[in-house]
């Protein structure tokens, strides 16, 4: 990771003042669409420095009047719309899983890919993607002991989710071992309306 990158752009996404604008790098949640399938219309949610489709975010505020929230919410194509000093990046390990880094270190694992990942704003919703390494955005695969992740984080251990989210590359190491057991999925970008960011931090 280029933490240098994350340096210079992390005060730009907290500059953007409400960010409604329905540009590249304005907030927005992400929901999963594939018609007839267990994974049509998820929330996409950050827990445990993973990607699940289902449960909640988990965040952490230690700061008064920063409340904690539910909601994964993305900014700047593909950093975490956080307040926390050095921001939180989103990238893709050498697994293939969907990742992000925790706070306060800019640390991603050698073979990390850091995107491309791209934001396009629609009029009532727009589309995140990921093309690096030749993927063609984004799969979920079901995962029932890959739920750890999410568990050491939180709030995790009422319901975890059942689909965790990888870039979608045929050698990605997914928690069935078989990548056909995952279901490639569209990633709808709701726009989020807010002066703010989202939350403190995501854990
Ligand atoms: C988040 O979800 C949990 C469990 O559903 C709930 O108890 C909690 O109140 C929610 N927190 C916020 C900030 O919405
Ligand atoms: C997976 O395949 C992609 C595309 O061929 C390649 O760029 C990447 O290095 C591969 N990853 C691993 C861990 O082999
Ligand atoms: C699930 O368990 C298998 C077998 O123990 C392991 O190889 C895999 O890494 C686990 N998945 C996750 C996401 O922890
Ligand atoms: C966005 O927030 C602004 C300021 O709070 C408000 O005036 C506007 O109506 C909101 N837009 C939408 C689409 O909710």
């Amino acid at each position: 990771m280029k933490f240098s990158a994350l340096l210079a752009i992390a005060p730009l996404v907290a500059a953007l003042p409400g960010s409604h604008s329905k540009n590249s790098d304005a907030p927005f949640s992400v929901i999963s669409a594939r018609s007839a399938s267990p994974i049509h219309l998820l929330p996409l949610n950050a827990a445990g420095s993973y990607f699940w489709l289902g449960g909640n975010a988990h965040s952490y505020s230690p700061v008064p009047g920063v409340p904690e929230t539910n909601q994964t919410v993305i900014a700047g194509g593909h950093f975490l719309d956080v307040k926390v000093p050095g921001g939180q990046a989103i990238y893709v390990d050498p697994k293939g899983a969907l990742r992000f880094t925790t706070p306060h270190s800019a640390y991603e694992p050698a073979g990390a890919s850091d995107g491309p990942f791209a934001y396009k704003p629609g009029a009532s919703f727009g589309h995140w993607s990921y093309s690096g390494q030749g993927a063609s955005g984004f799969m979920a695969c079901p995962t029932t002991n890959g739920t750890s992740g999410y568990r050491r984080s939180r709030r995790g251990a009422a319901a975890a989710p059942k689909w965790q989210v990888y870039a979608a590359l045929q050698n990605a190491t997914v928690p069935s071992g078989k990548v056909n057991d995952c279901l490639g999925f569209d990633a709808l970008a709701v726009s989020v309306n807010s002066t703010a960011p989202a939350a403190w931090e995501y854990i």
